[in-house]
């Protein structure tokens, strides 16, 4: 959460590059967005609460300054409290993305000691210390100051600090991301490579603890434990415009659901070897945990039920924020598969780091390269999907699935089975996004938008396409989706079944058919409005979502109508399906 990116060189409109990149990285938090340059002797800082929009930061000229986007954790969502962050004397500014879990002591004693602060945020405290480590020896190497400093700060954070007299940008990051990227124009630094398409040609991920100083003569890195310096592991910058940009369709979001078919065609096509791998880490290992969050726990839970049905092995599954709880079970002989989009999910991070600890492998499947999770793991697996751009995970759960899919049948030692199921899958997916299947959506999207409750069930496979899609729902377009597992309707919930409460009912042809028609049966009794996703109609449903039937593979699927379902109901309540509210790409705090 939070993104930032920083600039030095020759281009006089720093200002304009950097706003125009934390557009790229909007993503990432927008609450607010600030900016500010060194020039002319001071800093000059532009920031406002609410999203960047077509603003324009009244900026002089320069040619260093860095930008963030906010999401907001300490203080609220004002201008005081957008970054960039100044000290008492004007020298320094700061921004940051993660949380300093010991901000509170640290401000109380800056405090005492006649520093003005004029923000709520845990972040300003930074530039303070940065101030106090500076104050006896202005011309001390502002790289010592900041490693003092940052040694001081507890939890995963990641810092710029801009020194005006200097003219550097100096950054240090512990697990948040950080990005140096070079190019014929000059240096940058960003918590996301996408923000570097168009300046950079080649980038180095940070280390943890890895430092680094941008000026105009170039680029230095340090590792903070030793004060060694480090020479940049550079590589090329291989995402191009193409992958960032909207092309023919309005939002990220539907294009990033149009995207699916070929995210799958590559991994059915070209993932064989690292499938096999992974089934063989699955294999030797004494107990295999699945982790993830949100819609990455959802596809972990339907890795638990295919490698439950197809190899006939029992894959635990664990949310990434519960599996602390739950450790105990870890031992060197466990491996843990971490699954995530964004590869820098504190929750999930949290979790393999304790599974390290206690000896656990790790394999990951993670859609960013060079994303913390998959330079942690012992074994990673790319998606492959390409950007996600939209808050909201579709592409990289569907690929999440695919894989875990073909990794129960290499276990099974039916790869082939699999590879055939994906095909039937994309071939359904193609059916699902056609014209003809998104009218029917945005039909019925039409005829329960005025509601505020939708239910949704499914049994066995279809139970975590039923929390999938509530999520995707409820996340998007506001409305409250609950998604259960079908036999637990008369257990409690069916009390909030009221006259035309729409009743999201995924009915497969596999062997929960007959009981989630019941289910549904139950809550029409009681006036639901059933809308079935099914490959075969049934008269209990008032609305019939036709999907093809692709066995175990029929997940990736039954999620569709449901993605197209939200972004539909987002369109109509006047929403901005890419950025909903409160939400952001990339939950880097607890
Ligand atoms: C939902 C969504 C979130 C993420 C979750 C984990 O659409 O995007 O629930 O799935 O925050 O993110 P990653 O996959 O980046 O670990």
């Amino acid at each position: 959460m939070c993104g930032i990116f920083g600039y030095v060189g020759a281009n006089q409109a720093g200002g304009d590059i950097i706003l125009d990149a934390l557009r790229k990285l909007e993503y990432r938090g927008y609450d607010s967005w600030g900016v500010a340059v060194g020039a002319n002797g001071h800093i000059d800082i532009a920031k406002h609460a609410g999203r960047i929009g077509d603003a324009v930061a009244e900026l002089p000229d320069a040619p260093i300054g860095f930008g963030h986007t906010r999401w907001a954790t300490h203080g609220g969502v004002t201008d005081a409290n957008a970054h960039p962050h100044l000290d008492c004397t004007g020298r320094f500014a700061v921004i940051h993305n993660g949380i300093i879990e010991n901000f509170r002591g640290i401000k109380d004693r800056l405090l005492a000691s006649g520093h003005q602060f004029h923000s709520e945020t845990d972040s300003e405290v930074i530039a303070h210390l940065v101030e106090e480590a500076m104050a006896d020896d202005p011309n001390r190497d502002l790289i010592s100051a900041v490693r003092e400093v940052f040694a001081q700060l507890r939890g995963l954070n990641a810092i710029i600090v801009l020194d005006n007299r200097t003219h550097q940008l100096t950054a240090v990051k512990n697990v948040s991301p950080l990005v140096l990227g070079q190019g014929t124009k000059g240096l940058y630094l960003a918590s996301d490579a996408l923000a570097l398409v168009g300046h950079a040609d080649r980038i180095h991920y940070l280390e943890d603890g890895q430092m680094a100083r941008l000026a105009s003569d170039g680029v230095t890195l340090w590792s903070a434990e030793t004060g060694a310096s480090q020479p940049p592991d550079f590589q090329p910058l291989t995402l191009t415009a193409n992958d960032t940009s909207l092309g023919i369709y309005p939002h990220f979001m539907i294009k990033e659901i149009h995207e699916q078919p070929e995210v799958l065609r590559n991994i059915s096509s070209h993932y064989s070897e690292p499938v096999k791998e992974l089934a063989a880490l699955i294999r030797e290992s004494y107990g295999s945990f699945l982790v993830g969050s949100g819609t990455a726990s959802y596809a972990a839970l339907s890795g638990s039920y295919l490698f439950s049905r197809i190899a006939r092995r029992h894959v635990n599954f664990t949310v990434g924020s519960e599996f602390k709880y739950q450790e105990h079970f870890i031992t060197d002989r466990s491996l843990v598969i971490a699954l995530s989009q964004s590869g820098e999910t504190a929750d999930v991070i949290e979790s393999v780091l304790a599974a390290k600890q206690r000896g656990a492998k790790i394999a990951a499947l993670v859609n960013v390269k060079g994303s913390t999770l998959d330079r942690l793991a012992d074994f990673s697996i790319p998606l492959g999907a390409g950007p996600e751009q939209c808050v909201l995970s579709t592409k990289a759960y569907t690929a999440k699935l695919a894989i875990l899919l073909m990794a129960a049948h290499e276990l099974n030692g039916s790869l082939h089975v699999a590879r055939e199921l994906l095909w039937q899958a994309i071939d359904g997916i193609e059916q699902a996004i056609a014209p003809d299947s998104a009218n029917l959506i945005r039909a019925i999207a039409a005829r329960i938008v005025q509601r505020e409750h939708a239910f949704i069930i499914g049994r066995g496979l279809s139970y975590p396409t039923a929390l999938e899609a509530a999520l995707k729902i409820k996340e998007v377009s506001y409305m409250h989706a609950e998604g259960f597992a079908g036999g637990e309707l008369k257990h409690g919930v069916i009390a909030l079944v009221e006259q035309g409460t729409p009743a999201i009912v995924f009915s497969p042809n596999d062997e929960t058919r007959d009981d989630i028609l019941s289910g549904a049966m139950e809550m029409r009794s009681r006036g639901a409005l059933t809308i079935g996703v099914s490959p075969v109609n049934d008269q209990i449903f008032d609305e019939f979502i036709p999907v093809a039937d692709a066995g175990d593979a029929s997940p990736i699927v039954n999620v569709i109508p449901a993605q197209l379902l939200g972004y539909e109901l987002a369109l109509l309540r006047g929403l901005d399906p890419d950025k909903p509210r409160n939400l952001a790409k990339s939950v880097t705090v607890k």
